[in-house]
């Protein structure tokens, strides 16, 4: 774990007279063990911010570091390593061919871990996204969408990644589900805190979730602070709609 910072982030998709800059000048920092909520309607480029975080993007403008190493500056393996990414789509983010045992075990093989206390630490962390030894020898289209975003939490957190980027991770599923699935981060987040930038479009989930929220419109952070603190007295006109919008989830 460590203190991500993003720095007058700024990026242009696109060229020319199609150029279009989706993230502005953006400054946001994940402090070491804290869950920062970034939250704005669709297309506000919170997606992008998380590609640039994780590389898949390269800035136009503005930086991203870690512990003050710039992430771009490293290897793809070892920012693979450092940044552990959950994504929206259940279906699509695990390998159909691995169990889940596999699964999990795969992402906590560089911890230099010795076989018998592999399979605990599996098991272990599947306990706390409430899934039973059952589900080992399962393969991930025998699970549901909700089965499915649990084992990817708990392979994000069988990394031990410096961050977890979690982007949108409860938008495709039932809203019984999402419940369930937000419960279980919530509690995971108890017993192994962490640091991690929790993106949603949804003001209620986030202030379930996160400590400290980013208001994000148009590629510009326009208010941030104590997710309390945010939501109980909003200083922007763009955050008092946002709430207006959403009904309490939790
Ligand atoms: N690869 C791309 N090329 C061009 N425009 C893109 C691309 N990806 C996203 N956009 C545009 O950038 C804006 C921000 O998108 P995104 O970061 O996905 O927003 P959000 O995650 O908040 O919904 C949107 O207008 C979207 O259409
Ligand atoms: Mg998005």
């Amino acid at each position: 774990m460590g203190e991500l910072a993003i720095r007058d982030l700024s990026v242009t998709y696109g060229r020319g007279g199609a150029a279009r800059t989706v993230v502005k000048h953006a400054d946001l920092v994940i402090p070491q063990g804290k869950v920062i909520g970034l939250v704005g309607e669709s297309g506000s480029g919170k997606s992008t911010v998380a590609r640039a975080i994780l590389g898949l993007v390269k800035p136009s403008g503005g930086v991203v570091t870690m512990d003050g190493v710039n992430l771009a500056s490293l290897r793809a393996a070892e920012r693979a390593r450092r940044v552990q990414m959950i994504f929206q789509d259940p279906y699509g983010s695990l390998n159909p061919r691995m169990t889940v045992g596999q699964i999990v075990a795969e992402a906590l093989s560089h911890r230099g871990l010795r076989p018998a206390e592999r399979r605990a630490e599996v098991l272990r962390l599947l306990e706390l996204v409430s899934m039973s030894s059952e589900v080992v020898p399962r393969l991930p289209r025998r699970l549901s969408g909700g089965q499915r975003q649990r084992v990817a939490i708990a392979r994000a957190f069988a990394a031990q990644p410096d961050v977890i980027v979690a982007d949108e991770i409860t938008s495709a599923l039932d809203v019984s589900v999402q419940a369930q699935v937000l419960n279980v981060l919530r509690e995971i987040l108890a017993s192994e805190r962490h640091s991690m930038l929790f993106i949603s479009h949804n003001l209620a989930v986030v202030r379930y979730i996160c400590d400290h929220v980013a208001v994000m419109q148009e590629g510009v952070i326009v208010e941030q602070g104590d997710v309390e603190q945010v939501m109980g007295s909003p200083q922007h006109d763009y955050t008092r709609a946002l709430l207006a919008a959403v009904p309490r989830l939790v």
